[in-house]
């Protein structure tokens, strides 16, 4: 029993402690410690540090090092990130534990975005699976090997609705729609949570980043948001409101303004709308520095006045401002703040630490042995190739070119990413080892017959330096002598397969482009190798959509394998050699070129959406309006033939439910996945509705020739919408429906609602 727990033991029952569903006991407990806390201690467990230093070492003297150790020893601090492993963590929760007066225990966070060691593929990626349960297991693996290395908390997931391709920070998010933002969101909170946050599997999770962070202008990073409240309410907010609904622990804000407020500093997103009107009773942490940036901003003097104004806009937890700790008391002693207000930020951070069963045991998550049996284990492995299968897209496949056979005679595998172990494991990679991915080269040798000749070259390289989560990437110019024995590789073969799209380090946070074709020589390459006249399969792997209209014309198949993850080069041969039928859908538009940029399939219509002959129609003189690659494409081996969509009625009463049904066959030659799309227009509406927005999707396997008929029931919580105010409406009118394969491709059904 720790120290805390001693305290006080005498008015509660251990047992209980661990127990959930027993919130008075938990309320109990918790104002019970509170009330046992100096205004210092309360304070201190609204900070949270980094860890750049080493805990079990002694820490240079004088060093700002030494400071924070003597700080986590005095209860200063009430969470860490970036410290991880067993035993890390295990010497870090001694020092506050055993040395503070209370014996808070430390809340331990990190960065686990995409699985902790063993690597998942990106969260872009992932969504392409349009699948809750893929999502789920996903963030389960990842609890699961997270919480063996002593981690209480992940900061995902991140549910940025992302719409603009040259923002790198698109790769962590589910892509450009809200409704299936939500859904996955929800299914990767209940895979890190769990049913019960004391097991030792399961982790905090966190939503990031509140909100609309992904509207930077230009798609450029920390840039300035200027979103009209009317998307917020419809974007951005939807799936943030989901996660609150379902119980997620904590939220994150974000770097940028809002309306000309800084999230951090925004009372009405964290106050009234996040720990009011949805009734969140988690806590809000800083993103990192983002208190001292108000100051930056212009929104505060200085980072007294900045503490001031985050703490009354309900941000609970300092991420390494260092604004909280030095200036929280005197705020309080000047009566500029209320000490009411602290209580409530330290109550919601301790009733997550009770939930986790940290006062029962302190150290229940770092354990070594555990970390040996589960961290990148074989069975880690397995699932994350699975995961990997199911997030491929198949975006092009002239004549059934795919899937390719295991005994082919011969073939060139070609391009600089193709034999590249570190790139699959993207960006955000936590503890992954560094090229421990299995390459696209390894996985086909592992996937062919010995007979089968494999020449490689990767033609060109992609990045020479930078290639590491803080510095900026350099690109490698063309060398004569690689682009040779690349054209040497695919003339002595039969097929040639051709890694192409972006490092690793190319996508995430700081990585914004203002082009998104390929990088140095690999268009070059593409196109030598495209004279030949050989078959060319391109294998993408990239974490954001790319401008590949030249690809997208001439090569013969093309497969977005994303960043795939630790089992990359297993998954892609089991996609390439139809050892897996792939069946993902794009998360993300992919435009022609970036000045498309944003582009996403739920637009308005404008006042002049088609041509009269004449220039004066909305559209570019140089680039097609359309994506080169909607919202929700994504191809087969096999071949799915929709019947007729149909509804129950033309004419509904306002509280009725629409009940559509639509059947669809397995025409082709396998066994697949059919993901079936529902999207709906409100035609008249008090304020314009986009084009289309996805309300349903059911992804269902069907065997050669089977035919299943599909459901859908659409409610007034999937037709209505929210005013610019934030109302939710639901009106009468005429309302479009639209199922089919992708945004682009369907059929459409009319229908009324009438008062
Ligand atoms: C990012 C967050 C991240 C935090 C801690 C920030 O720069 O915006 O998403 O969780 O760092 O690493």
């Amino acid at each position: 029993m720790t120290r805390v727990m001693l305290i006080i033991a005498g008015c509660l029952l251990l047992s209980a402690c661990n127990n959930p569903s027993t919130k008075s006991e938990e309320d109990r407990f918790v104002d019970q410690l509170l009330s046992k806390m100096s205004l210092e201690e309360k304070i201190g467990q609204m900070n949270q540090y980094a860890s750049h230093w080493e805990m079990t070492g002694p820490a240079p003297k004088n060093s700002s090092a030494q400071k924070r150790l003597e700080e986590i020893k005095n209860g200063d601090v009430g969470s860490m990130l970036n410290v991880a492993g067993a035993k890390a963590t295990y010497e870090a929760q001694k020092l506050a534990v055993e040395n503070s007066r209370l014996g808070i225990p430390l809340l331990f966070a990190y960065d686990v975005i995409h699985g902790y060691k063993t690597m998942t593929p990106i969260p872009l990626a992932e969504a392409c699976a349009w699948d809750p349960e893929i999502s789920k297991l996903a963030s389960q693996l990842a609890a699961r090997e997270a919480s063996a290395a002593g981690l209480h908390w992940t900061f995902a997931p991140m549910m940025d609705v992302g719409r603009d391709a040259r923002w790198g920070r698109v790769m962590e998010g589910c892509g450009e729609d809200p409704y299936l933002t939500s859904v996955l969101s929800v299914a990767r909170v209940k895979g890190f949570e769990g049913n019960d946050l004391s097991k030792e599997n399961s982790i905090a999770a966190c939503a990031k980043h509140f909100a609309a962070y992904a509207f930077a202008e230009a798609g450029r990073e920390y840039n300035t948001v200027d979103i009209g409240t009317y998307s917020l309410h419809n974007i951005t907010l939807p799936p943030f409101k989901a996660v609150a609904d379902a119980g997620v622990s904590t939220f994150m804000n974000s770097f940028n303004i809002i309306n000309g407020t800084p999230s951090t500093a925004n009372p009405y997103l964290q106050r009234e709308l996040l720990k009011g009107d949805w009734d969140f009773d988690g806590f809000v942490v800083s993103d990192w520095a983002s208190i001292k940036e108000i100051v930056i901003h212009g929104a505060a003097e200085d980072l007294k006045h900045a503490a001031e104004l985050s703490l009354k806009a309900g941000s609970d937890m300092d991420m390494e401002s260092n604004a909280y700790l030095p200036y929280l008391k005197e705020l309080v002693q000047e009566g500029k703040v209320d000490e009411a207000l602290i209580d409530d930020a330290v109550r919601r951070i301790l009733k997550l630490k009770y939930r986790l069963g940290l006062f029962n045991d302190p150290y229940k998550y770092s354990n070594e042995e555990r970390e040996k049996e589960i961290v990148y284990s074989n069975e880690s492995k397995e699932q994350t190739r699975k995961i990997a299968r199911h997030s491929m897209v198949l975006l092009k496949n002239q004549d059934h070119l795919l899937p390719l056979s295991k005994n082919a005679k011969s073939i060139a595998v070609i391009g600089p990413l193709a034999n590249d172990k570190n790139s699959p494991l993207g960006n955000w990679r936590a503890q992954a080892i560094k090229n421990s991915a299995v390459s696209l080269l390894e996985g086909i040798k592992n996937a062919v017959n010995p007979t089968t000749e494999i020449k490689f070259a990767k033609g060109c390289d992609l990045a020479v330096s930078g290639r590491n989560f803080l510095n900026e990437l350099v690109f490698a110019n063309a060398d004569a002598k690689e682009m040779d024995k690349a054209v040497a590789a695919a003339q002595e073969s039969d097929l040639v397969i051709m890694a192409l799209g972006e490092d690793s380090f190319q996508s995430g946070e700081g990585r914004s482009q203002t082009d998104i074709r390929l990088k140095g020589a690999q268009m070059e390459l593409y196109n030598k190798i495209r004279k030949l006249n050989k078959k060319i399969v391109v294998v993408l792997m990239n974490g954001r959509p790319l401008a590949i209209p030249e690809i997208a014309e001439s090569a013969d198949a093309i497969l977005e394998t994303w960043f795939a993850g630790s089992e990359a080069g297993n998954a892609i041969a089991d996609v390439l050699f139809g050892d897996f039928n792939p069946s993902g859908k794009l998360s993300m538009s992919f435009p022609f070129n970036v000045g498309q940029c944003p582009i996403y399939y739920n637009h308005m219509n404008t006042g002049r959406p088609t041509s009269a002959g004449n220039v004066f129609w909305s559209h570019y003189t140089d680039a097609p309006n359309d994506a080169l690659f909607p919202f929700g494409y994504g191809l087969s081996y096999t071949k799915f033939e929709y019947g007729k969509a149909s509804t129950d009625k033309e004419v509904y009463k306002m509280d009725e439910s629409v009940k559509l049904k639509v059947k669809v066959k397995n025409t082709g030659k396998f066994a697949g996945e059919e993901v079936v799309q529902v999207y709906i227009q409100d035609q008249a509406a008090t304020y314009v509705r986009p084009t289309k927005e996805l309300k349903a999707f059911n992804k269902q396997n069907y065997q050669v020739g089977e035919e299943k008929e599909i459901t859908f029931t659409l409610d007034q919580s999937d037709l209505g919408y929210y005013s610019p105010e934030g109302e939710f409406l639901f009106e009468a009118g005429l309302y479009h429906i639209y199922v089919g394969t992708n945004s682009k491709d369907v059929q459409k059904i009319s229908l009324k609602f009438t008062e």
